[in-house]
Order: structure tokens, then sequence, then C-alpha cells
């Protein structure tokens, strides 16, 4: 089992994971962009064949994560695990945030197994055939333990 960085090839297989597992896919564009963007890392975790990949924006000391996904045959062996696992091992990292909708229960009890804590609530948007849906995101964090201990002490 390896996590590493995507090269711009891996992209394809990408977006067949990420049909896969989320109802509103990004496209090849979108992939491409966030490929291109300085801030932007993507990483796949591959078992012999890619399983699943992680889109996270890095800023200094803080990461957020945009997408986590596991390719449903896959899913529910720990690969998601190891993927946060790496991310918090990064150098230099204090909190790692990402928002998840509330109707989203495999990942919020991902991520609540994780380690993440649920800092707020908020409405987001998306348009499908133009007409405007609201849903409701869940913002969570993660701190890392020792900041935590320096963020209470003082
Ligand atoms: C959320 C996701 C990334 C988790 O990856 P994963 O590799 O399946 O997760 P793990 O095997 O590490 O599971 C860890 C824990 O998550 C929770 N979990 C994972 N899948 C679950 C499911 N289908 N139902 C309920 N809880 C689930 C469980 O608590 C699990 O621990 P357990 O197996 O000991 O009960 C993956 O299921 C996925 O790709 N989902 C679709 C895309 C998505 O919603 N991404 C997150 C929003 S960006």
């Amino acid at each position: 089992m390896n996590i590493k960085p995507v090269k711009k090839d891996d992209l394809l297989k990408l977006i067949e994971i990420e049909k896969d597992v989320f109802d509103y896919s990004a496209s090849i564009d979108d992939f491409i962009n966030y490929f291109n963007e300085d801030t932007i890392k993507i990483w796949k975790i591959s078992d012999q064949i890619i399983v699943g990949f992680v889109i996270f924006y890095q800023v200094r000391n803080e990461i957020e994560i945009i997408k986590i996904g596991i390719m449903e045959s896959c899913q529910r062996k720990n690969y998601g695990s190891l993927i946060i696992n790496k991310i918090k091992k990064l150098n230099d990292i204090r909190k790692i945030f990402l928002e998840v909708s509330v109707k989203n229960t495999q990942a919020i009890n991902f991520y609540l197994k994780n380690g993440f804590k649920k800092i707020g609530i908020r409405k987001a948007y998306y348009k499908v055939n133009k007409k405007r849906i609201g849903f409701k995101i869940i913002i969570w964090v993660l701190i890392k333990m020792k900041y935590l201990k320096f963020i209470l002490s003082q």
C-alpha cells in the first residue's frame, strides 16, 4: 500500500473513482485545474491499482481537505484512514479543516473515527439544471494534540 502525489497520467483514473463515489462529480478540467494549482495537492492511494485519492489545500500550517474518495468496492478497508493519518504526519501542520453534507453519514462516521471535531454548520448551495439547491454542511476540524495543548495553556 502506498500513498503518493499523482502524476498527470493518473487523473483519468481518478475521474473514474470520482464518478463511482460522488453524486455530483468534477470534470477532467476541474482535476487539471487542481493539479496545476501550487497550493493544492492530490495524492493517490494504490495497492497494485489506484483505489482512492485525496485533494487538499495547504496554506502555511493549515490544511483544508477538498475531497477524499475511495472506490466503492474498496471502502471500509482502512484506506481512507491511512490517507488521513499520512496528512496528520505532515510537518508543521496545526489544523486540518473540511466540510461535509449533514446527510453524508458514512463520511461523518469516518471523520469522527479519525479524530475530527464538529465546529459548526452552514448552508451551502449548488446548481442543478440552473436551479439553486441549498443543503447544510458540517464544518470539521482536527487540531494536532501538541498545538491543542499549547492553545489551551495560553
Ligand atoms: C468516506 C470514505 C472516504 C471513507 O473511506 P474508507 O476507506 O471507506 O474508510 P475506512 O475504511 O478508513 O473507515 C473508517 C471508519 O469510517 C466509517 N465508515 C466508513 N464507511 C462507512 C459506511 N459505509 N457506513 C458507516 N460508517 C462508515 C466507520 O466508522 C469506519 O470504521 P469501522 O469500519 O471500524 O466501523 C469513503 O467511504 C468514500 O469514499 N465515501 C464516498 C465519498 C465521500 O463521501 N467522501 C467524503 C466527503 S469529501
